[in-house]
């Protein structure tokens, strides 16, 4: 039987991996500043994370949400503590679209409204209601269409308060990424996530921050979203959660209360699942990553925009992207071939940079090192 072919893949057998670095089955090393699409968040294969997951698959891996798993409330309450959002609750899944499908939904049963405000290059998932929100006509069926998303353009204060006149009681929910991965790293405005709060609380609406690839101390700050000084209703977690262990969930506002049976789940939250997110959250405080992804991002932010043919440098901490000329467009394919460095892209021509929060200094030089020899061929060629 053939795998369905839905990826266009690079030709590289990945074996091993370790901190900041991948090999391949011909023992070939990588730089991976792409950590697997912005999941690797404490490093491949840290010592800790391997323990605790297999220290838990000895004792329990799975039994359902019918039962106690005193490790979900272990993981709530650490993640109350670090993202400083103790009076939230937590309700667990299995991935980034899952996790926005949830928050659309629980906004809808909280307010009884159908609406959901989306913006420009948004990108929320695969699954029917996150996929309607993602504003890319290629991913979205048929059968996912839906009258009910309106697309705003992205930092538009002036169209958000025109489509809240135009709508008012009818919107449920406004979701946005604090800043946009997919999309091509696009930092929402501090006063654009300060209008969607205000605008949400005149309304009624549900402020749903999308957090799947921004969050989780990416940026500095556990969620981005935070650095506008204002709470979001529903936080989305994801990619960095497990650091490769698919579990992700939302954190929910106190205000919006649970009833029996209007969420649910097989694997969400199982034992397995806690016990490599907790892992994840004990690495994070205890090597100081948040404050390891500002000091790097800063050095590689400062460093790319001392290049010339480099444009448009943006992003906070480890999640950073750039726009590369035309004549640059192989950079990327350039950097994973000669130089052995994963890089993230979006089109056009932006390169992403998603690391794992742990990423050295030095890894950080070395790669600036390879992007400026691998620019200089090029230009070298093009100027003759
Ligand atoms: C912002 C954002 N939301 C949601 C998703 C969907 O996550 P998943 O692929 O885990 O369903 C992604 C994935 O790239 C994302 O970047």
């Amino acid at each position: 039987m053939n795998l369905f072919d839905v990826y266009p893949l690079n030709d590289i057998t990945i074996v091993k991996a370790k901190g900041s670095y991948v090999w391949d089955d011909k023992g070939d090393q990588y730089l991976d500043l792409y950590g697997g699409h912005a999941v690797i968040s404490i490093g491949h294969t840290h010592p800790h994370w391997v323990q605790r997951i297999e220290d838990q698959l000895e004792k329990i891996a799975f039994y359902s949400n019918s039962i106690k798993i005193p490790l979900q409330q272990q993981l709530s309450d650490k993640l109350g503590k670090i993202s400083d959002k103790k009076d939230y609750q937590l309700f667990l899944c299995n991935s980034g679209a899952e996790a926005n499908e949830n928050a659309l939904k629980l906004a809808s049963f909280h307010n009884g409204r159908k609406k959901i405000v989306a913006f420009t290059k948004s990108f929320h998932g695969r699954t029917s209601l996150a996929v309607s929100a993602t504003d890319n006509k290629n991913y979205i069926a048929p059968v996912n269409e839906s009258d009910n998303v309106i697309f705003l353009p992205f930092n538009d204060e002036d169209a958000l308060e025109e489509c809240f006149k135009a709508n008012g009681k009818k919107i449920s929910s406004v979701i946005i990424e604090g800043i946009q991965g997919v999309g091509g790293i696009n930092v929402a405005d501090e006063s654009f996530l300060k209008k969607i709060r205000s605008l949400c609380d005149e309304y009624g609406a549900v402020y749903i921050a999308d957090s799947v690839q921004c969050g989780y101390g990416r940026t500095g700050k556990f969620f981005s979203h935070d650095f506008a000084g204002v709470n979001a209703d529903i936080y989305t977690m994801a990619k960095g959660m497990g650091n490769g262990f698919p579990v992700a969930g939302i954190i929910i506002a106190p205000h919006i209360k649970p009833k029996h049976f209007i969420l649910g789940t097989t694997f969400g939250g199982n034992h397995l699942a806690c016990a490599a997110a907790l892992a994840v959250l004990e690495i994070i405080e205890e090597e100081k990553l948040m404050g390891n992804a500002v000091m790097v991002g800063k050095y590689l932010k400062d460093q790319l925009e001392e290049i010339p043919e480099l444009k448009n440098v943006r992003g906070r901490g480890l999640m950073i992207g750039f726009d590369v000329p035309e004549e640059l467009k192989d950079l990327k394919k350039n950097l994973l071939w000669n130089q052995k460095i994963f890089t993230g892209e979006a089109k056009p021509n932006v390169i992403r940079l998603l690391p794992s929060l742990a990423l050295k200094k030095r890894d950080a030089e070395d790669f600036i090192e390879a992007l400026k020899e691998e620019i200089e061929k090029v230009m070298e060629k093009v100027q003759g």
